[in-house]
């Protein structure tokens, strides 16, 4: 694992951007496992500005997100096809046929996770994924737990993760109570991972990834089995690594 400790989440953005950058420079046709939430807001808006500077092509790109809300419409503000349209994919000269989604109706989840994998493999394995971090650990919607699912599948979301989730919504009562999400197991098929944390909330989390046991009850510690994960945490993030 290498760690990068950088000042602030201005400076986790730039360093998270330009390894995105990076690696479709590498790879014009480069295969991107993308997150949601917060953390990762500051590297769309940084690969935005840059693609608007003509210093990043995705026009060959195809990603592939990590998790989506069960039973929240795409048009749903709060649904993960929603924020990744407005953040990015608008934004950027990327077309419908190059993004993945692992939306799907609940009444065909199975045979979706199972094709959603294979749709991965199809593609040739994801080169780059970009990761989040929950408080508790989790990666995707892979919660803290006795065990661990390998593919891609419906989750329960635990009340953890749903209060967290809240201050996005009206109510918590509004928080989806599942998601489909990648498993561990196709998030450690990526050829390399980026983790981006920022701020005290994350510092437990990340001093357990880092320096604790793999366990399932911290889901991010499995990332210490991989060969080629860059974790960039900010002070704060960073803060009780020992
Ligand atoms: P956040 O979520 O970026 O909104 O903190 C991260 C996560 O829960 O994986």
């Amino acid at each position: 694992m290498e760690l990068t400790i950088v000042d602030n989440y201005q400076e986790m953005s730039e360093r998270a951007a330009a390894l995105v950058v990076a690696a479709v420079e590498t790879k014009p046709a480069a295969v991107l496992g993308l997150a949601t939430g917060s953390t990762p807001e500051g590297m769309y808006a940084r690969l935005v500005k840059l693609s608007r500077e003509g210093k990043v092509d995705f026009s060959r790109v195809t990603t592939f997100n990590l998790d989506e809300y069960a039973g929240l419409a795409p048009e749903h503000e709060q649904s993960y096809f929603y924020y990744m349209h407005h953040h990015l994919f608008n934004l950027i000269n990327i077309g419908p046929e190059q993004i993945n989604m692992p939306g799907c109706d609940l009444e065909n989840v199975e045979q979706f996770c199972l094709e959603y994998d294979q749709r991965i493999a199809a593609a040739g394995g994801i080169d780059l994924q970009v990761l989040g971090i929950g408080g508790n650990g989790h990666i995707g919607f892979n919660e803290p737990g006795n065990q661990l699912r390998v593919s891609t599948h419906l989750v329960d979301l635990t009340e953890d993760t749903i209060l967290a989730n809240s201050r996005f919504f009206k109510a918590v009562e509004e928080v989806p109570r599942q998601a489909v999400t990648m498993g561990l197991g196709s998030i450690m098929l990526a050829g390399k991972i980026v983790l981006l944390a920022s701020g005290k909330a994350k510092a437990e989390a990340i001093a357990r990834t880092v320096c604790g046991l793999v366990t399932t009850e911290v889901p991010a510690s499995f990332l210490q089995l991989h060969r080629d994960v860059t974790i960039i945490a900010d002070r704060e993030a960073a803060a009780l690594i020992s």
